[in-house]
């Protein structure tokens, strides 16, 4: 909060002094933020604006959707071609989701990349690790919602899983379906708890900037600020400026999508209506759950793949715990810059093998995969912060500025 503004007018004194709403956007405005950041830094910004876009196309989608599995399909194509601007709605809602992932893996390999996950920024990480995964669950139940095939089947896939569970395990598939298979029970909570997450993400998100707010941004070069008055620009308008730069850039490749193939991330079984008797030769996720897919997929037992799977996410959370490296920015440190760029190779090699049959050469390169996943993260992270020679560090933020 910015403390020592005052508010020009006799009103916005009164109200400012009862809920001190300016003083907030005082500080938003003047918030300090570090002169070298680059591109990499306008994803928070493209993110808040994708999370606004899907609450609100979908809030409108929700108007004409029926949450029943007689009438899902047929709704759908009854927004697609009856509802004016129908089919913008949604196949700005469909790929927006691709998109916001898009962002978010983006986000999240900067702070990687970066060791934005470092203290004091780890609440930071941790409250971006909880929305990340909200955001998996809302998208698997969103993708459930047109109810074709591939929602169905999707659907069964994954609730089946938690059958893997000893002893509790049927009892609590049970109890997710609402009876005993996928059906119109789970269909109508999928929606409702559709419809609630984005809005526990938004909260989520507010923690986020705020704990942000605490410690102030990373940047390029890891330093913490020295000196404000020589470290750092106010926010606005340099930092809004450049966002609103990027976020035109990402909103051209976002049409791209939209108006020119609304269909390419998408599966074409998907519109075929759900039918419980007829099980697709290949259930797939949609793209971005594909890595975790592939996980899952790696291990012949199937409680054994649950676990895996949970894993793979839950040791993101322990990252800051795991990389004890005083060095923040990969910049400065030689060996972590290669590993960091292998475990993009090894995800996108994941993410390719959950798209292929689990047979053959695609399940041993999945299982390799799998295993340096494990590898980067609890054996060579750790590693390297005692045994890495790190470069030397400039002495502030503005030295390298001002030299280059
Ligand atoms: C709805 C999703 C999200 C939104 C709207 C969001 C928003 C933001 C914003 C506005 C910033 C400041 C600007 C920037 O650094 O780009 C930020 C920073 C950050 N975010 Fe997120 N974020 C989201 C998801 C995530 C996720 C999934 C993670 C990681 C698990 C994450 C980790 C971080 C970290 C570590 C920072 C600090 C970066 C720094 O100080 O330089 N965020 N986020």
């Amino acid at each position: 909060m910015s403390d020592n503004y005052v508010p020009s007018s006799k009103f916005g004194k009164w109200f400012n002094d009862r809920l001190p709403l300016l003083s907030l956007s005082a500080h938003l405005r003047e918030y300090p933020t570090p002169k070298n950041l680059n591109y990499w830094w306008t994803f928070g910004g493209i993110l808040t604006f994708c999370l606004v876009a899907q609450i609100t196309t979908g809030v409108v989608l929700g108007m004409h959707y029926v949450a029943h599995a007689d009438l899902a399909f047929e709704s759908i194509e009854h927004i697609m071609r009856d509802v004016n601007y129908g089919w913008l709605l949604r196949y700005i809602h469909s790929n927006g989701a691709s998109m916001f992932f898009l962002a978010v893996y983006i986000h999240i390999f900067r702070a990687l990349f970066y060791g934005s996950y470092k203290s004091p920024r780890e609440v930071i990480w941790i409250i971006g690790m909880l929305i990340y995964i909200l955001m998996m669950a809302t998208a698997f139940m969103g993708y459930v919602l047109p109810w074709g095939q591939m929602s169905f089947w999707g659907a069964t896939v994954i609730t089946n899983l938690f059958s893997a569970i000893p002893l509790v395990g049927e009892s609590i598939t049970t109890w997710l379906w609402g009876g005993y298979a996928v059906d119109n029970p789970t269909l109508t909570r999928f929606f409702s708890l559709h419809y609630l997450l984005p809005f526990l993400i938004l909260g989520l998100v507010i923690l986020h900037i705020w704990a942000l707010h605490v410690p102030g941004n990373n940047n390029p070069i890891g330093i913490e600020i020295q000196k404000p008055s020589k470290d750092t620009v106010p926010f606005h308008p340099y930092i809004t400026i450049k966002d609103l730069f990027a976020l035109l850039v990402f909103l051209i490749i976002f049409s791209g999508f939209v108006f020119f193939s609304p269909n390419i991330l998408g599966h074409p079984d998907n519109y075929i209506p759900a039918n419980p008797m007829v099980t697709p030769s290949h259930i797939v996720p949609e793209w971005y759950l594909l890595p975790f897919y592939a996980i899952l997929r790696s291990v012949p037992d199937k409680l054994g793949g649950v676990v895996l799977m949970f894993a793979s996410l839950f040791i993101l959370i322990a990252l800051p715990w795991l990389d004890r490296s005083k060095v923040k920015s990969a910049i400065f440190r030689p060996i972590y810059k290669w590993t960091f760029w292998l475990l993009i190779l090894d995800v996108s090699v994941l993410g390719y093998m959950g798209a292929m049959p689990a047979e053959g050469t695609y399940l041993l390169i999945a299982r390799v995969a799998t295993a340096y996943y494990f590898l980067h993260f609890l054996v060579i992270l750790p590693a390297l912060s005692s045994v890495e020679k790190t470069d030397p560090l400039p002495l502030s933020i503005s030295e390298p500025v001002l030299k280059g």
